[in-house]
């Protein structure tokens, strides 16, 4: 089997720059990675991505946690089993941490129904190890919008207009997370610089791969 890595993190927490730190690591190791993102990383995936992403009216919540469910269904089965299957380093950008996170925590479902159906959808692929970027929401929220307003940013999505206590909920549950599986779930300060970032992530793989 591979090794299964997870990224997570409020809006503008530096996923994308870890990723990139994550996937030199391994590349320097000698392995092969595959990159993933949630949601996403299957035609599928993509076409419910924009839904999910674009949409302007009113998702029920339930809907919203069936789409990523949805999603992630078949990026599990096309995408990540086989990957790990063949013993590669899979990295993915989000994965059931994000919804319990923002659909449980962030938009108040039933805790134990949102684990459940992550649990069914993931069928038993578990993360070897998350790394959670974790920082205040307003901090993210104002390099995701930076990012926005520069001319080549994508546009702002559904989540970035909802209000700062969602985004503090989201918050708050990724570090209960965090606190309930710690040997996991490793917390990252993304307000560091991306120097001291490197050096815990190099720390954490280390260690992992001593075991
Ligand atoms: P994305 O543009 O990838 O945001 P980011 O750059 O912050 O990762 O959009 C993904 C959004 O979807 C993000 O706001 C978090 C949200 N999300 C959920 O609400 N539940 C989920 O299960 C997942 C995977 C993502």
């Amino acid at each position: 089997m591979g090794i299964f890595i997870t990224i997570e993190g409020v809006e503008g927490s530096g996923k994308t720059t870890l990723a990139g730190m994550l996937r030199g690591y391994f590349v320097e190791d000698g392995r092969e990675v595959v990159g993933v993102r949630e949601p996403g990383g299957t035609e599928l995936g993509e076409r419910v991505r924009s839904i999910l992403l674009s949409h302007t009216g009113r998702i029920d919540p339930w809907a919203e946690l069936l789409l990523y469910e949805a999603c992630r269904a078949q990026v599990v089965e096309e995408v990540i089993r086989p990957s790990l299957e063949r013993g590669m380093v899979v990295i993915c950008d989000r994965f059931t941490d994000s919804t319990l996170a923002y659909q449980g925590y962030g938009r108040g479902l039933d805790l134990e129904a949102v684990e459940s159906i992550n649990r069914w959808v993931s069928k038993g692929i578990m993360p070897d190890i998350t790394f959670l970027l974790d920082c205040p929401p307003e901090v993210g929220l104002e390099r995701a919008l930076g990012r926005i307003n520069s001319t080549a940013g994508p546009r702002e999505d559904r989540f970035e207009r909802e209000d700062m206590d969602f985004h503090r909920r989201v918050r708050e549950g990724y570090l209960k997370i965090a606190r309930m599986e710690p040997e996991r779930v490793r917390i990252i300060d993304a307000t560091g610089d991306v120097e001291s970032i490197y050096r815990k992530v190099r720390d954490v793989l280390q260690r992992y791969l001593r075991t």
